[in-house]
């Protein structure tokens, strides 16, 4: 009986200080980057999608960071520094801002253990980092589970075709031209804030062929994806609507990165409460 009531009384305190642990615990995301999937991102916080207590927000431009907390409804920060916002320990943080934001910044978040969320993946092609703390989000395509798959297996041809307006590829061209058509490591290159798709499916298989045309008849970003292996065809499309203040990102990049941080916080939370 005695032993019987210890049990319950050991549960129950124990019950309580994970409970009371829960609340006290402040669930931070770090975004660098306050640009079209920054604020995306922050939305979708603001409105409970992502498990998060609050946001810590970075830019090297100190007034789109601050525009973006005055119009959220939720705790933010916004901190002068990448070093700033570490010492703030956020469970996560989210690179949205440039190559060059990923080259200066991936090894200080990685020392501090810090998982990291990189939307400029093609930083990822020229830097010789590996690491578990590194998540690469689908972007503006998917099915790269099936890629991944065809390419065990042996792949004979994978060609990339991207066509989008010439707004989102600082054109003006009046007639449809094909602006590139090589290596996918040379299209990153030359489009580094257009061609993400080109490194996201460089880093899960190799495409023998990357198109980029510009096509002022359409109004969508479209990537096709044609594959040729040795069981069979597959083929990939996405038409996605670009964002409305930076015709070069596509909706669907942003919201990859939302589900992606959905569950790297769930997990990582879920993680420290157990540790
Ligand atoms: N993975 C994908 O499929 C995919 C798709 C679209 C865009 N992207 C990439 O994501 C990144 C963000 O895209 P976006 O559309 O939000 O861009 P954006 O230009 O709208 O916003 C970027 C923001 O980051 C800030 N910034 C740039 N460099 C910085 C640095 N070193 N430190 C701090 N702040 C910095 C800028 O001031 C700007 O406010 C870009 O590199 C873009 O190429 C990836």
């Amino acid at each position: 009986m005695v032993e019987k009531l210890r049990t319950i009384v050991i549960s129950t305190f124990l019950l309580n200080t994970s409970e009371l642990w829960k609340r006290l615990r402040v669930r931070k995301v770090g975004i660098i980057g306050c640009g079209a999937i920054g604020t995306v991102i922050t939305k979708a916080v603001e409105r409970g999608t992502v498990e998060c207590d609050e946001l810590i927000l970075y830019d090297y431009n100190m007034e789109k960071a601050e525009k973006l907390k005055k119009s959220l409804h939720f705790p933010v920060t916004v901190v002068k520094s990448l070093e700033e916002m570490i010492k703030s320990r956020p469970l996560v943080i989210v690179e949205a801002a440039s190559q060059q934001a990923v080259k200066d910044y991936v090894n200080k978040i990685l020392a501090e253990n810090i998982e990291l969320i990189v939307m400029s993946v093609g930083a990822l092609l020229d830097l010789d980092v590996k690491s578990k703390k590194i998540h690469v989000p689908s972007g503006a395509i998917g099915g790269l589970d099936a890629i991944s798959s065809v390419a065990l297996a042996g792949v004979d041809e994978i060609v990339l075709t991207s066509r989008k307006n010439p707004k989102a590829l600082e054109m003006d061209n009046q007639e449809e031209k094909i602006v590139y058509e090589g290596a996918a490591e040379e299209a990153v290159r030359l489009f580094p804030r257009g061609m993400n798709v080109a490194a996201t499916l460089a880093l899960t298989t190799q495409p023998e062929k990357v198109k980029i045309i510009s096509d002022p008849k359409v109004h969508r970003n479209v990537h096709e994806i044609r594959i040729k292996w040795k069981h069979g065809d597959t083929f990939l499309k996405f038409a996605n609507d670009p964002h409305p203040e930076n015709p070069k990102t596509s909706a669907l990049a942003a919201w990859s990165a939302i589900n992606l941080l959905k569950e790297t916080s769930e997990k990582v939370s879920n993680k420290s409460m157990t540790t």
